[in-house]
């Protein structure tokens, strides 16, 4: 069977590190933090959830939270071009921490992912 994308970016421990270093950036973003609730714990592990599963990992995603339905999740936040492009400079700098790690065809992958899926986020 050939490696998933998951497996081959080295699973669960890259995609828990990924995910806190995009939160670090969310920490200290005065748009994006008061987005999110005061504690950060669940909204770490949903996210890690959902890209575990989205790259061909665990499903633990859909059997906690059931159906992504990503956009209809993000309905209640003002997603304007700002919001949208801020969370994309926040993941930007968690994906250069990996860039030592990861082939330029993953990063990339990674890039392009991430781009598409926040376009389709915005909602204002
Ligand atoms: C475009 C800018 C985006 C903003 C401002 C944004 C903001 C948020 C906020 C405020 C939450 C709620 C956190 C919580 O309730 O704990 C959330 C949840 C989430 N976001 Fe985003 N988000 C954006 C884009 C994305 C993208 C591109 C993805 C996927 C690649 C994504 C995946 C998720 C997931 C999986 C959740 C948890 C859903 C659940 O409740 O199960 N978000 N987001």
């Amino acid at each position: 069977m050939e490696a998933t994308f998951y497996d081959q970016v080295g699973g669960h421990v890259f995609f828990v590190r990924l995910v806190d270093n995009f939160y670090a950036e969310v920490e200290t973003n005065e748009l994006l933090r008061p987005m999110y609730p005061e504690d950060l714990t669940d909204s770490k592990h949903h996210f890690e959830m959902f890209l575990e599963q989205y790259w061909g990992g665990p499903r633990n995603y859909s059997e906690e939270r059931g159906h992504p339905r990503l956009r209809m999740r993000h309905a209640p936040f003002h997603i304007n071009r700002a919001a949208r492009d801020a969370w994309l400079a926040a993941m930007s700098i968690a994906l250069d921490h990996e860039r030592h790690d990861l082939s330029e065809d993953e990063l990339k992958e990674l890039r392009d992912y991430f781009d598409m899926a926040a376009h389709q986020m915005r909602n204002v």
